[in-house]
């Protein structure tokens, strides 16, 4: 996971939603952060540092000069160890300071010292944050490579409705995803990432379809995503929310999946098809919806085409194979069948793997033979090993 022995620190200024704070720090620590928190002063009037100090298991910084703390020269040894700085919530004096460069407290000094990349989620009241001397701060900020997320639209603690709430935990943390992500491999590449479960239709109301939820592949282009690359998704009908910042193409079946990934395949670094794609449809399609009859009904199946056989070109391919016997032998055929540079083989049989399932227990095989047995992992987790061997192979075609 993106998070995972990253180093944040997690800068906490003196707004209402500092509380919300406490949430990010805790989201981040579960997922294997280490979180040095700094607070301003104010800060410190809205939460207790004891809150932080427990959510993060770590020392809290409060004061420029805290003899007791365990950081050496605080500023220096914070900022040159954070993978990113993240001020949530952000204050208009705050945002201020930064812009100016003024480092007068612990914060600000550690924003200025750092190298890490700076991230900056506003909250205030509404006119402050509409008055233009905060507006240009921002763009002072951003025009630095700051990133700002939010604020959002809605309630705020002056009774008013307006923008200057804090942004949500989730848009934030993923903001942190995705800026930790641009230095791991797969930043500026264009990746397809194919998902969900096609569906033949049989009549105007019927079709043939499978039990793809869509996570696997939609947990693929999160990840990409977050590593910075460029992610088309083309997704086969799913019931899985589809990720923000990616482009999608929805399309219904094994057809227009083909026709969608031979559009998109020109130009793009990697192919991952983890979608469900049906070998069989109807060889022809009713106009009429069929009436039921005593006499059974037999229906006349064609094959679909291949799509990953039929994508040309230097491109990565990433292929997936659902096996219920023989795991290792069929999925190491198809490899060679399809022309893949790797396949991700899951046992559909195993318990909490495969269709519908969180987690995923697969085993990953390459072209040199490699064989790759990972254990049940979650469908993110899975995600990034394959990212990784991903990364692997293009940085090898760069050589
Ligand atoms: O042969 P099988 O369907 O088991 O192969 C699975 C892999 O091939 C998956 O990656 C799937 O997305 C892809 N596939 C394809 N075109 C098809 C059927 C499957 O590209 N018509």
């Amino acid at each position: 996971m993106m998070l995972s022995n990253k180093t944040i620190v997690l800068g906490v200024t003196g707004s209402i939603a500092a509380y919300k704070a406490a949430e990010i720090a805790s989201q981040l620590t579960q997922a294997g952060a280490r979180v040095n928190v700094v607070m301003t002063r104010e800060a410190v009037e809205f939460v207790s540092p004891v809150t932080f100090r427990a959510i993060s298991g770590r020392p809290v910084v409060t004061e420029m000069f805290d003899l007791a703390s365990e950081y050496s020269i605080e500023h220096v040894s914070l900022a040159a160890a954070a993978d990113i700085v993240a001020v949530a919530p952000a204050t208009a004096n705050v945002i201020a300071k930064l812009a100016a460069g003024i480092a007068d407290d612990m914060l600000c000094c550690t924003v200025l010292a750092t190298r890490a990349p700076v991230l900056i989620a506003p909250a205030m009241e509404a006119r402050m944050y509409m008055n233009q001397v905060t507006q240009e701060n921002l763009e002072k900020l951003k025009a630095r490579g700051f990133v700002i997320v939010g604020p959002g639209a809605g309630w705020l603690a002056s009774g008013k409705e307006g923008l200057g709430r804090l942004a949500d935990t989730s848009d934030i943390i993923d903001s942190i995803c995705q800026m930790l992500g641009k230095g791991s491999g797969l930043a500026g590449k264009r990746i397809v990432v194919t998902a969900g479960g096609t569906q033949e239709p049989v009549d105007p109301v019927r079709y043939i379809g499978n039990r793809s939820s869509g996570k696997m592949g939609y947990a693929l282009a999160e990840a990409a995503r977050d590593r910075g690359a460029s992610v088309l998704l083309i997704t086969a009908p799913a019931t899985t929310t589809e990720p923000a910042g990616v482009d999608v193409t929805r399309v219904g079946t094994a057809q227009e999946m083909c026709e969608a990934v031979e559009n998109a395949t020109p130009g793009a670094d990697a192919l991952i098809m983890a979608a469900a794609v049906a070998d069989y449809r109807p060889a022809r399609k009713l106009e009429e919806k069929i009436k039921k009859t005593e006499a059974g009904l037999t229906l006349e199946l064609e094959c679909t085409p291949d799509i990953l056989s039929a994508v040309r070109g230097s491109i990565v391919r990433v292929g997936f194979a659902a096996e219920s016997s023989n795991l290792v032998e069929n999925a190491k055929e198809k490899l060679q069948r399809k022309g893949l540079d790797l396949i991700v083989a899951n046992d559909v049989t195993a318990p909490d793997s495969g269709f519908g399932a969180d987690t995923n227990r697969v085993t990953v095989i390459d072209r040199e033979g490699r064989v790759d047995s990972l254990p049940l992992l979650s469908k993110r987790q899975v995600a990034e090993k394959v990212l990784d061997r991903v990364a692997e192979l293009l940085a090898g075609a760069e050589r």
